[in-house]
């Protein structure tokens, strides 16, 4: 940084201070309506990114094929269930939710910045490689729910 934007810096500082020392109150009020604001459109874009048509805009194919992830979750009987693609494509609980939300902005990266045969690569490696799928979604997910007391749940009501 250089002399500069360093005193612009202090400067800017130095005003923040005054105003609050002169309108304590005021800063306050400003200070939760700046945090309430911030907090609400996080909450509503991580709500908004995880519906299945947020992950179509990526994955738009609508027959066979390595894009047709949406497509052919909704022939499924797990979207007729509600179960959407963060039941099986995310740990259990909030930290395993906020986890696939960061590491989901890769996906805006390869997006943006990797070539169409290098996404096609990736979205066909499960076909031939099991192991991969096992990686990709590890059963610990599926038995979240598919456990006897669930099921037992599911089928009586
Ligand atoms: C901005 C475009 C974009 C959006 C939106 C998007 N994806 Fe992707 N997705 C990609 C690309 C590109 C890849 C391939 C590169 C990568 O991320 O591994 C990918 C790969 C994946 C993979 C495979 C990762 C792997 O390692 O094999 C999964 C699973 C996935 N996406 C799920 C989702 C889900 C679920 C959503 C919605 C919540 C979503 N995607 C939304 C672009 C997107
Ligand atoms: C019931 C669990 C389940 C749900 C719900 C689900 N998926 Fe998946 N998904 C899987 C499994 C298991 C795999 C790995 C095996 C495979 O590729 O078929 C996978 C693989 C993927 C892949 C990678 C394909 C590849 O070959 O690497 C993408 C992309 C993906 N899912 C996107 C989605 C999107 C988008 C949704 C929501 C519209 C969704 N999934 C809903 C279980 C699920
Ligand atoms: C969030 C909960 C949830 C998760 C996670 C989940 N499922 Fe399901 N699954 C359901 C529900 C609910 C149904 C619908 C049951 C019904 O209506 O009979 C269902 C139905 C099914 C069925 C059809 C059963 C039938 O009788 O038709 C299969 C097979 C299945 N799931 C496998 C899986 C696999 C494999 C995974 C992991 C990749 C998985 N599920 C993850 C909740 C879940």
């Amino acid at each position: 940084m250089n002399h500069r934007e360093n005193c612009l810096i202090k400067k800017i500082i130095g005003r923040i201070r005054d105003f609050t020392r002169n309108r304590p109150k005021l800063s306050i009020v400003l200070v939760i309506t700046f945090v309430a604001i911030f907090t609400f459109i996080n909450v509503e874009a991580i709500y908004h990114t995880s519906k299945p048509n947020f992950c179509a805009l990526c994955h738009p194919g609508t027959g066979p094929g390595p894009l047709s992830q949406v497509y052919t979750w909704r022939q499924n009987v797990h979207a007729g269930a509600g179960v959407s693609c963060l039941d099986c494509h995310a740990d259990p609980g909030f930290f395993g939710y906020m986890q696939a939300k960061v590491l989901g902005l890769y996906d805006v990266y390869a997006e943006i910045f990797k070539t169409e045969e290098y996404k096609l690569a990736v979205l066909s490696r499960s076909i031939n490689n099991p192991s991969y799928s096992a990686k990709l979604v590890p059963s610990t997910r599926c038995l979240f729910c598919h456990t006897d007391s669930v099921n037992q749940q599911i089928r009586t009501t």
